[in-house]
């Protein structure tokens, strides 16, 4: 009773990004079932949301529900372990792969923590002058994580092949024209995010706004919203609706050149909430090392010539990945560039 409220707190709030969030009215969600014999309507489904959004749903995408439902509750397991013991696989600037918390890097801009892993062991980079070896830290609670987390990963691929045949089809390229790129010395890799109740939420988001770098992301999300995508007509953000049994799919850079900049890699942010924590899954389906990216032959013509210099796949992610250590307040490598 008679509280006297500070004017900045209040507007703060008032300025805070996810007062009155735009719902997800418009991004598209998606029907895999006829994805073993593609249908022209389904192709031509994921051709026009890749293009007019670079985000969609998918459902019956086939990834078994109680294989993703085992890796959500190692994950939550996981997390809810004392800080010192989940310190015992923590990252570091020799093999990036493992736990960290944003506050531990001094990252005060994302409010969450985050554990890293590989789907091919060994993930072995070259650098200018060494190799960078990426070796998962398997946590020794909860029991059987790597076993859960191996099961998933299996089939969280399958699921990266069939949608990447299915953009290959939607550019007009044959249907296995991409595959060869992620058939060797492939990097991708599964992050297990935590983002915990945060008190100031007008003031932190749980990742700052982004695109991902690699071709193309699958993303497990739980029933607690805050994915928010920049939708491309209007740079207003959107609100993606939680459905705890669909994937969030999202175009990547490379994809973007690839397809020289038909398909657009989209930004994206993850906001907080003051009172329930939120847990996600993203898959990063990402080319091998050795992989050359540059606008494909196929999308280029004299009217309309490559928009992308050529840059090496490996160089480029480890670049990303040690920046994560070194220099906080410059941006990370972009693939802007690389654009001519
Ligand atoms: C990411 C990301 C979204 C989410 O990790 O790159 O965009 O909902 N995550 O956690
Ligand atoms: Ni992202």
């Amino acid at each position: 009773m008679g509280e006297v409220v500070d004017p900045s707190f209040i507007q703060s709030i008032e300025h805070r990004p996810n007062l009155a969030p735009i719902e997800a009215q418009g991004i598209p969600i998606i029907d895999l079932s006829p994805a073993n014999s593609p249908t022209e309507a389904l192709v031509a489904a994921i051709g026009e949301a890749s293009e007019k959004w670079g985000f969609f749903q998918v459902i019956n995408h086939g990834v078994p529900a109680e294989t993703r439902r085992k890796l959500e509750w190692a994950s939550r397991e996981f997390f809810n372990l004392s800080k010192e013991e989940k310190l015992k696989v923590k990252r570091d600037e020799l093999n990036p792969q493992g736990y960290y918390d944003a506050e531990l890097t001094k990252n005060v801009r994302d409010w969450k923590e985050v554990f890293d892993f590989t789907t091919k062991e060994p993930t072995i980079i070259p650098n200018d002058s060494n190799f960078i070896h990426l070796v998962n830290r398997w946590p020794q609670q909860p029991p059987n994580f790597r076993k859960i987390f191996e099961e998933y990963a299996e089939e969280v691929e399958k699921l990266a092949y069939k949608l990447l045949e299915l953009i290959s089809l939607s550019l007009g390229l044959a249907k296995d024209r991409l595959n060869e790129f992620f058939s060797e010395k492939q990097t991708s890799y599964i992050r297990l995010n935590h983002y915990p109740p945060c008190p100031f939420p007008d003031q932190a988001l749980g990742i700052g706004r982004h695109k991902d770098s690699g071709a193309l992301t699958i993303l497990a999300q739980d029933e607690v919203q805050g994915l928010e995508v920049k939708r491309k007509t209007d740079g207003e953000w959107i609100r993606v609706k939680s459905d705890v049994d669909a994937y969030i799919i999202n175009i990547g850079d490379v994809l973007q050149v690839w397809s020289n900049h038909k398909y657009e890699s989209v930004e994206h942010r993850v906001t907080v909430n003051t009172e329930k924590e939120r847990f996600s899954m993203p898959f990063f389906f990402h080319p091998g090392h050795h992989v050359m990216v540059e606008p494909l032959d196929e999308m280029i013509s004299e009217e309309n010539p490559p928009k992308y210099k050529t840059y090496n796949w490996g160089k480029f992610f480890i670049t990303r990945k040690r920046s994560n250590f070194i220099k906080l307040n410059v941006d990370n490598i972009q693939i802007s560039q690389f654009k001519i």
